[in-house]
């Protein structure tokens, strides 16, 4: 039988979209396995929730790493040490550097809170908000070397209320992320075809 797929998971703080992922590994909606639980952050507290699924976790502090490049060269070292097939960002608060994005080019997906195009970059949310848009929602896509912007694989929308405030709002959208990235994932293992920008799964 074929090993299973590893995914490793990049996080920067809570770690909410990477339990979902892990639960969905463990549940067995995506068929892969979670390979290590990476951050730039060492007091990241999604290091603490991985450590409790019993997940290896790696840090590459950006404060001690530097300039960008070697960090990012650092990353990828990790990330093949480990053997992953596909890189889930989830709440990875940096800007990559084509070192990375090179290195699992069509294997990195992200999540953003937001309808991309739409509100890319940080505070989506509150962008959305201010900006009076009545569906907010999340897109996860592939990663290339623009922020917030490679080919689009799965969205979700959210309404906007009436009395939504910024912290409302992405509660909401957040509950949809956590449905919206297992699900995407699951589609990579089960095989997605990208022309240009745009993404295809087997019907
Ligand atoms: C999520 O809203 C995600 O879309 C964005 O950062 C947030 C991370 O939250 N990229 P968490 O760390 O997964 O809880």
């Amino acid at each position: 039988m074929p090993e299973r797929g590893r995914v490793g998971i990049l996080i920067s703080g809570r770690g909410s979209n990477m339990v979902a992922l892990v639960e969905a590994m463990r549940s067995g909606q995506i068929d892969a396995e979670p390979g290590v639980v990476l951050s730039n952050v060492p007091e990241a507290e999604g290091l603490r929730r991985a450590a409790d699924f019993g997940i290896p976790t790696e840090v590459v502090d950006h404060k001690k790493v530097r300039p960008r490049r070697a960090h990012d060269a650092a990353m990828v070292e990790v990330l093949q040490r480990y053997q992953v097939d596909l890189v889930c960002l989830a709440g990875y608060m940096r800007l990559l550097t084509p070192v990375m994005v090179a290195a699992f080019r069509d294997r990195m997906l992200n999540i953003h809170p937001s309808l991309l195009p739409a509100f890319p970059g940080l505070d989506a949310q509150r962008q959305a908000l201010e900006y009076g848009v009545k569906i907010a929602g999340c897109t996860v896509h592939f990663v290339d070397e623009e922020c917030d912007h490679g080919p689009i694989l799965l969205q979700a929308s959210v309404a906007v209320l009436a009395g939504d405030t910024e912290g409302s709002l992405a509660r909401r959208i957040l509950e949809q992320e956590h449905q919206l990235y297992p699900k995407a994932v699951a589609l990579f293992f089960a095989g997605v075809s990208l022309t240009g920008r745009r993404a295809s799964v087997p019907s």
